[in-house]
């Protein structure tokens, strides 16, 4: 497969990818009120969550009967710890919607058994009928979830090492935070079973990494080139993260 199965679309900033990620949830919603979405933490998500919560705010839609999956959560870290997913995804997202909280499902990185733990939460998503629309960030290293390069594409969700470079990227600066040195995350054959993929990237330092997934090689080198295997997935991205694609004219999709 080549990258022409792959729709990508390059706006100018973050503020622009956030807009589209924005409307093509908000759209997905309207279509289907229950939608079973995959979500991810990181900044690449926070702009988008803050136009999500506005949409609510101005009725525009509404999660009442949608249900979600976070992609990870540190090992270790408590749930109420300002460190974890849980954290971040209450302060910028679950805690001003109106999902029903038990229908938002983030794996617990606190479990004593990790192992029963990924078994649970693939359980879980099956149980729902499988993800609808997964959302996901890229690592610079190429990284989808916590799948570090070298992560089989075979793999579920469970417990991995995260690399030097990840635990660097996700420190604090101002809270001095030490990001954790294990993670849960759902593995890449567990995203690939959603039935629809939007990866959102913006700046210049994951512009290697967009190159890496959409041009190839298919390899666990790149986590992300596992999205060449799946018919559906779109990529937002800004013009930064977009500058090193060496081939933008076949089956890309510019709207600057
Ligand atoms: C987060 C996740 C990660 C991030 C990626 C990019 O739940 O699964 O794959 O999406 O590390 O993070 P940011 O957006 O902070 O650059």
């Amino acid at each position: 497969m080549t990258h022409a199965d792959l729709r990508i679309e390059i706006l100018r900033d973050a503020d622009e990818v956030a807009r589209s990620a924005a409307a093509e949830i908000i759209a997905a919603l309207r279509y289907r009120p229950d939608l079973r979405l995959g979500l991810a933490t990181g900044a690449t998500m926070t702009p988008l969550y803050a136009r999500l919560v506005t949409a609510y705010q101005l009725g525009e839609v509404s999660f009442r009967s949608a249900s979600s999956f976070n992609l990870d959560e540190y090992v270790g870290v408590a749930s109420n710890s300002p460190r974890s997913f849980h954290a971040y995804m209450h302060e910028n997202f679950f805690a001003r919607i109106d999902i029903a909280r038990g229908r938002a499902h983030i794996p617990d990185g606190n479990a004593l058994d990790i192992q029963a733990e990924s078994h649970r939460y693939e359980t879980l998503i099956h149980a729902a009928g499988g993800i609808d629309t997964q959302l996901l960030g890229i690592g610079t290293n190429g990284h989808i979830g916590f799948n570090e390069p070298g992560s089989p594409f075979a793999s579920r969700t469970r417990k991995v090492k995260l690399e030097e470079a990840t635990r660097l990227a996700n420190a604090d600066d101002v809270t001095g935070m030490v990001v954790p040195e294990y993670a849960i995350t759902m593995g890449i054959a567990t995203i690939l079973e959603a039935r629809r993929i939007l990866l959102l990237a913006t700046g210049a330092d994951k512009a290697a990494a967009i190159a890496a997934a959409i041009e190839g090689p298919l390899t666990p080198a790149c986590p992300a080139s596992a999205l060449l295997l799946h018919g559906n997935v779109e990529i937002i991205c800004d013009e930064t993260a977009a500058s090193l694609l060496r081939h933008s004219g076949n089956g890309l999709r510019r709207r600057a």
